[in-house]
């Protein structure tokens, strides 16, 4: 059975202030329940391809399709790091709410089945305790783990995340992978990570971005990413790369 598309990137130039690019003719197609890990160096042009994907950055050229009926839920976002304001007075319950709709004020009553979802999450996620807590008082992993919360409460059709894993211990990374393990099995997920020792067992495929994207249908993280996909070593370097899962040109194992 043929595997539907959810999103068609068809050749994007974007960037900043008019003039400055930061990603130039990608294309990429997202199927469903495709798990894409990306990767690359630090202003590679990560961020901006998923703010492209989002809507929230308008490209120079290119076009983007997207093959949904449903709008409102269609994508769920976990941004890459957030500062937040100590004073900002809104506690956790109401940030994961807020995940639920654009369109509902946070002050009206919830309902039971949100409720339900609310619970449920903060128990999977273990951020219970937070509940009432406000955010502009918790520690960067906390942060981290409510907007996965929020991101995740509305069971979108695709699931973005955007180096979630940069705050929270390993104990919880483990946790956050087995989990989007499980989302995965009906929610698309590309999800940005610099944990290169980590992403191959979970993702499907792997697209290295470094202004131009290379698209890998495979996880394994090669040599060829390294050397001909403008993937340089650093990128590599960012973590502890086991070495089995590096391969030669040819796809052989090198060990
Ligand atoms: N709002 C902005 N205005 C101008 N330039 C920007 C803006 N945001 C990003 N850039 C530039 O665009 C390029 C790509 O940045 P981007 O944030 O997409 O990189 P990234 O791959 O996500 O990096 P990192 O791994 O550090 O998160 C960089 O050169 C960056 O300086
Ligand atoms: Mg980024």
């Amino acid at each position: 059975m043929n595997k539907s598309k959810v999103i068609d990137i068809n050749n994007i130039t974007a960037g900043y202030d008019n003039h400055k690019i930061a990603l130039k003719n990608i294309n990429l197609s997202i199927y469903e329940n495709d798990f894409i890990g990306i990767i690359g160096p630090n202003g590679g042009g990560k961020t901006t391809l998923l703010k492209v994907i989002l809507g929230l950055l308008k490209p120079f050229s290119g076009e983007i399709k997207y093959y949904s009926d449903e709008k409102e839920h269609f994508i769920g976002y976990l941004p890459q790091f957030k500062l937040i304001d100590e004073k900002f007075p809104i506690i956790v319950k109401d940030v994961i709410l807020s995940g639920l709709s654009s369109k509902k004020s946070i002050f009206k009553a919830i309902s039971k089945e949100d409720n339900n979802k609310l619970e449920k999450i903060m128990e999977e996620i273990k951020i219970t305790d937070l509940k009432n807590r406000a955010i502009g008082s918790l520690s960067g992993g906390q942060l981290q783990r409510v907007f996965l919360a929020r991101a995740i409460i509305s069971n979108p059709k695709i699931l973005i995340l955007d180096e979630p894993n940069t705050f929270v211990d390993k104990k919880f990374s483990s946790t956050l992978y087995d989990l989007l393990r499980e989302l995965n099995k009906n929610m698309t997920i590309i999800l940005v990570s610099h944990d290169l020792g980590t992403i191959p067992q979970y993702v499907k495929s792997i697209a290295c971005v470094n202004q131009t994207l290379h698209y890998h249908p495979t996880s394994e993280i090669t040599e060829d990413m390294i050397d001909a996909y403008a993937c340089p070593l650093e990128v590599l370097a960012h973590g502890p790369v086991p070495h089995r899962i590096i391969l030669k040109h040819g796809g052989n194992k090198d060990d």
